[in-house]
């Protein structure tokens, strides 16, 4: 049995956009993320898996219950679910913000000072307790929404893009924190930053257009996929991509691809030039999660 799967989801929003299209999810122990660019429907899905937006269609099953059935309340108390931003009141402090968050899950005063207590701590936030969250800075209040998806100790932890608009360093300390706190549970994370993906994550679900459109290990996938270091030249409009010096680029809407084992950097440049080929960008790309995503749909993961 699965920690928590997800059969054949499908969400068409009011007005018909159909936002997740057939998804199916297994997960175990360990860190799982889901990537893809805008609007490819990671918080559809990740908000249908911890039981905040109903499905048109399909099923979740966490530890084998039916999160969208008869076992729903108990379902719903082995899931930990931060959305993108957290709705946190403002005005109150970050300790009683936690409370509120515990008292929303129905657990008694006591044990929710306990454990926003404990939360605070593991988080460094324990220094800052009585501080109003609308003080706080970005990455605190990051990490003070990871405290409160795990303020009932729940079995799965859900995150909704919980590095994107950190720098570098406070991405880097979020991370910390949060591999201490998962432990032995399964944490499923969104986001459109593949070296995160890679870095952080033992299986990714990579996400197009409401759909799976690959899944496995990063370092897997990008072997599968990408291989060996290429040049990449991103054409102005209308231009065909070109052979040169007898390779052949592989090619993804107006983006190339030329195997450095084949043709060096200056060789495609100065063939671009003599050729009157406009093109946009160049440069030598060593193979990430974002090159899969290019070869796998023709399109970039971020602008
Ligand atoms: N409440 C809503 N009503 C109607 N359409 C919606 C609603 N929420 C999302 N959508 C649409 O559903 C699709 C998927 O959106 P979703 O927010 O799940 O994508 P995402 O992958 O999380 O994107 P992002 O990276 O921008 O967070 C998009 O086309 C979006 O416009
Ligand atoms: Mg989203």
């Amino acid at each position: 049995m699965a920690i928590l799967e997800a059969r054949e989801l499908v969400k068409i929003y009011p007005g018909g956009v159909k936002a997740v299209d057939g998804i199916s999810l297994v997960f175990e122990r360990g860190i799982y993320s889901i990537m893809g660019p805008n609007g490819s429907g990671k918080s559809t899905t990740l908000s249908m898996c911890s039981g905040v937006l109903k499905p048109t269609k399909g099923r979740v099953y966490v530890l084998g219950l039916d999160l969208w059935g008869k076992d729903w309340i108990e379902a719903r108390r082995h899931i930990g679910f931060a959305p993108q931003d957290m709705p946190f009141n403002p005005k109150l402090s970050a300790l009683d913000n936690l409370i509120w968050f515990g008292l929303l899950r129905n657990m008694s005063l006591m044990e929710c000072r306990t454990s926003a207590k404990k939360l605070l701590m593991s988080v460094d936030l324990y220094e800052s307790r009585n501080m109003l969250v609308g003080k706080l800075s970005g990455g605190m209040r990051r990490r003070l929404t990871i405290a409160s998806a795990l303020i009932h100790n729940p079995d799965v932890i859900i995150l909704d893009e919980p590095g994107s608009g950190l720098d570098p360093k406070a991405k880097e300390d979020l991370w910390m924190y949060i591999q201490e706190l998962v432990e032995d549970r399964t944490l499923i994370f969104s986001s459109h930053d593949a070296r995160e993906v890679e870095r952080f994550s033992k299986w990714t679900y990579i996400f197009h257009r409401g759909r799976v459109v690959a899944e496995g290990e990063p370092r897997k996938l990008i072997e599968e996929y990408v291989k060996h270091p290429y040049i990449s030249v991103w054409f102005a409009k209308d231009v065909i991509p070109p052979e040169i010096n007898g390779s052949r680029p592989l090619v993804f809407g107006s983006i190339a691809w030329y195997s450095l084992e084949d043709v060096d950097l200056p060789d495609v440049i100065s063939y671009l030039r003599e050729n009157k080929m406009p093109f946009k960008r160049i440069e030598i790309i060593e193979p990430s999660l974002n090159e899969v995503f290019i070869r796998l749909t023709g399109e970039r993961l971020m602008e």
